[in-house]
């Protein structure tokens, strides 16, 4: 029976086959447990040995048939990786994937940047009421400045916000300077009565910085925005402040900084001087500062005006605003 058993199992193939002699051997009529049965019939004199040997026999055989089965599972797990074995040098499948905005970008870039020195970001709305948007940005009525900005008008109290600057006025209202200073960014879209053209869109874009407490200066203006440049264009930039006018800045000034310096964080292409304006800022008018309900005298500060649009165009070498609000995937998608 032992050298049967041996055999057999050898020859096995499958796991059926197995379980089949499993059966045949050791099951409950198999040929082991049968002889098992039987010894009860032999002299008893004989009975010790053969039930010795009839047990031996049949620990044999199970560690015969647990081994067989060990080596089937391993067969069996080589066959399917074999059959699933994935060609790794197959050329993928490209499928399109969605990305943020190329204007979006720059605003993200420009809120990482100040989120890095502690200002918190605000939005406001985009139909604003005439009083944010002019009035309590130190434009009364028949302010001839309101000219500069020319105005999608909805009442003759609700407009399209021609800036982010009304965003000023919101949280100097809310603000609670009992609890620390005032520092916010506020970006958005703005509108204005404009004729499309390569260097005109009736909408775009602005980033809005304020920073109010006591003993803020002008150098301090100087020191931020140098550093949000450097951070977005490299240091090898050069800034400067040129005098200018904003009717909620006083003293005003309008901020140029070089071109054409190339350092591996993007060109900017200009031509002429050498210089470009990036930026209207000031120091916050102290009548701004009353209309908020802010003490003048204890606080002061100053505040900026940044446009993506034109930072994304000179970054980029873009001629035509346009372009970025026609939604054509061709010219969108060079900036994946
Ligand atoms: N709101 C101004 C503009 O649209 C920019 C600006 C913002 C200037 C803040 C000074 C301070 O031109």
């Amino acid at each position: 029976i032992k050298q049967q058993g041996i055999e057999k199992i050898k020859e096995v193939t499958s796991e059926q086959q197995l379980n089949d002699l499993k059966v045949k051997f050791l099951g409950k009529k198999g040929q082991i447990t049968q002889a098992l049965r039987e010894i009860v019939n032999l002299p008893a004199a004989e009975r010790p040995a053969a039930g010795k040997l009839s047990n031996t026999v049949r620990d044999q055989l199970q560690s015969l048939i647990t081994a067989k089965q060990q080596q089937l599972a391993t067969a069996a797990l080589d066959r399917k990786l074999v059959d699933e074995a994935i060609d790794v040098t197959l050329p993928g499948k490209n499928y399109p994937v969605g990305h943020p905005h190329v204007i979006q970008r720059i605003i993200d870039e420009i809120e990482d940047i100040f989120i890095g020195m502690g200002y918190q970001v605000l939005t406001g709305p985009e139909v604003e009421e005439e009083r944010y948007n002019f009035e309590m940005m130190n434009l009364p009525k028949d302010h001839p400045a309101r000219d500069m900005q020319d105005t999608f008008y909805i009442t003759s109290e609700i407009l399209m916000r021609t800036q982010t600057s009304p965003m000023q006025a919101r949280t100097l209202e809310k603000h609670d300077f009992s609890k620390g200073p005032l520092k916010m960014i506020s970006p958005g879209v703005v509108f204005r009565r404009d004729t499309d053209d390569p260097t005109h869109s009736h909408q775009f874009h602005q980033v809005e910085g304020i920073v109010i407490d006591h003993h803020i200066t002008m150098a301090d203006l100087k020191g931020t925005l140098a550093q949000m440049l450097k951070e977005m264009f490299g240091d090898r930039l050069e800034m400067r402040l040129r005098p200018s006018y904003f009717p909620f800045t006083e003293p005003s000034v309008e901020v140029d900084m070089t071109c054409m310096n190339c350092d591996g964080k993007g060109c900017l292409v200009c031509k002429g001087s050498g210089w470009i304006e990036v930026l209207g800022a000031g120091m916050v008018h102290p009548n701004v500062l009353k209309m908020a309900g802010v003490d003048n005298q204890e606080y002061g500060g100053f505040a900026f005006g940044v446009g993506p649009d034109r930072l994304a165009m000179l970054k980029y070498g873009v001629t035509d605003i346009r372009d970025f609000y026609l939604n054509n995937l061709k010219f969108l998608t060079q900036f994946d």
